[in-house]
């Protein structure tokens, strides 16, 4: 099928590649010049496993990349919207992204389509993207689906090939019908309901996802009162199956560019449908107060931090990607730079964003020169490298003998055989 993906950030891009590697014609289209003439050169513009071999595959055969809208929904018989959905000002999602691709779309439309809503859109977004169209396309015919993705940063390109399930909301079918046969070859679950439902699908998803989290924060903290360690919990909870072991890491708190937001703008859907989610606003507030307790912790053991130097390991607010929105790291890292310490981060892969969205940060060019001179080792993102290291070694560059381990993610007993304190979250 001929397929336009609007927006070429971490969704469309592994969406548009992993279409291309379907069998499809696919056409990615963004507004930032800079993005798309990259893309072009064969660059990839962000860090995920697996895309730079789909994208070299397939580029230039398959897969191409194009600012003109116009010219690559015309193109096309399926238009996906993959823009961002930030969090606006009040807290919902801002919408200003899709509606600009919307009315590029209706502009274009000269037979029938499928307007296919990937971005995560607050309920009512189908008809709205909809009514839009209709209002700009004359009497083209069209239909507007939601499709919201699932996948996962950092392992993006694996989840979109092998999804637990993919959600469709239209009351069309010969849309259901066309977009059943766009996945045919994924083989997945293919759960076909009503705009509405699919779009609160996404959203209910990800917030239970964040309840999950916030829920085992809390237990780690009540772990480190009483003693017990949160990992033997979480494993032994983890054993039911009605619980499952998945989302039940503790650590400094949920961040990325989707749960956070898509909580908030749950919260705001509720509060506009008159419903107060309490339990919403509580896991929020759990996940904020996490991070400030990481910030604690440091001070704990280091008091006053005015003149301490601390190495921060990892940026990306998880493992595997580049991605640094709203991520734990660089809010822990923010508290405790306002206390005065100086910071030496260290991240594989995402020290270029966070020098954008953090320019007063100092980086170092390994994990090992992060760590010279520190009196205190601090683990934000679990990336496989640190985990690696020779940590006979980082005490020898060291200062202090302080780890703290946000991510839990080493092994208390063999660091503590090197001489560190060690201190993980709920352990
Ligand atoms: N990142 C994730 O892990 C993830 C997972 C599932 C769902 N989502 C949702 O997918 C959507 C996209 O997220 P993302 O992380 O890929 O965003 P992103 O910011 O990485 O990418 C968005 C892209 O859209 C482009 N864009 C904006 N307006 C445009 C327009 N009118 N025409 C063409 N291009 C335009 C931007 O330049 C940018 O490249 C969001 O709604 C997000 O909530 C994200």
């Amino acid at each position: 099928m001929k397929i336009a993906v609007i927006g070429t950030g971490y969704v469309g891009l592994v969406t548009g590649a992993c279409l291309a590697d379907l069998g499809h014609s696919v056409t990615g289209v963004d507004k930032d010049e800079g993005k798309i003439e990259r893309l072009n050169r064969g660059e990839v513009t962000i860090y995920e496993v697996g895309l730079p071999e789909l994208l070299s595959r397939h580029l230039g055969r398959s897969l191409s990349f194009t600012t003109d809208t116009a010219e690559a929904v015309a193109a096309s018989e399926i238009v996906f919207i993959t823009v961002g959905t930030p969090q606006g000002e009040d807290g919902a999602a801002d919408m200003s992204y899709v509606m600009e691709a919307a009315g590029d779309i209706a502009g274009a439309i000269d037979g029938y389509k499928i307007v296919v809503n990937k971005s995560t859109m607050p309920v009512g977004s189908t008809r709205l993207v909809e009514r839009v169209i209709k209002e700009r396309a004359g009497g083209e015919e069209f239909d507007v689906v939601s499709n919201p993705e699932f996948l996962r940063e950092g392992t993006a390109v694996r989840d979109f090939m092998h999804p637990d399930r993919i959600v469709v909301g239209t009351e069309s079918q010969r849309a259901a019908g066309i977009m059943a046969e766009l996945y045919r070859p994924l083989n997945a679950p293919l759960f076909i309901t009503d705009p509405a439902s699919a779009e609160m699908i996404k959203y209910a998803s990800n917030a239970f996802l964040a309840t999950k989290v916030s829920f085992i924060n809390a237990i780690a903290n009540i772990c480190e009162a009483v003693d017990a360690d949160v990992k033997e919990v979480a494993m032994g909870m983890g054993y039911d199956r009605r619980i499952g072991f998945e989302f039940l890491r503790s650590g400094p708190g949920f961040g990325g560019s989707c749960f956070p937001k898509d909580c908030q703008a749950l919260i705001n859907i509720a509060r506009h449908s008159g419903y107060s989610f309490y339990l919403l606003e509580g896991v929020m507030q759990v996940n904020r107060e996490q991070m400030e307790l990481m910030a604690r912790k440091v001070e704990r053991r280091l008091g006053d931090l005015r003149g301490k130097r601390i190495a921060a390991w990892g940026l990306a607010f998880k493992a595997n990607t580049d991605d640094v929105r709203d991520s734990p790291a660089l809010e822990i890292i923010r508290l405790l730079l306002e206390g005065g310490a100086e910071i030496s981060a260290y991240d594989p892969r995402a020290m270029e964003n966070a020098r954008e969205a953090m320019p007063e940060l100092s980086c170092a060019a390994s994990a090992l020169e992060a760590a010279e001179g520190a009196d205190l080792l601090l683990i934000l993102t679990d990336w496989d490298e640190f985990k690696l290291q020779d940590f006979r070694r980082v005490g020898e560059v060291m200062k202090g003998r302080e780890i703290i381990d946000t991510r839990n993610c080493l092994e208390p007993l063999s660091v503590r055989r090197l001489g560190f304190n060690y201190e993980g979250v709920g352990r």
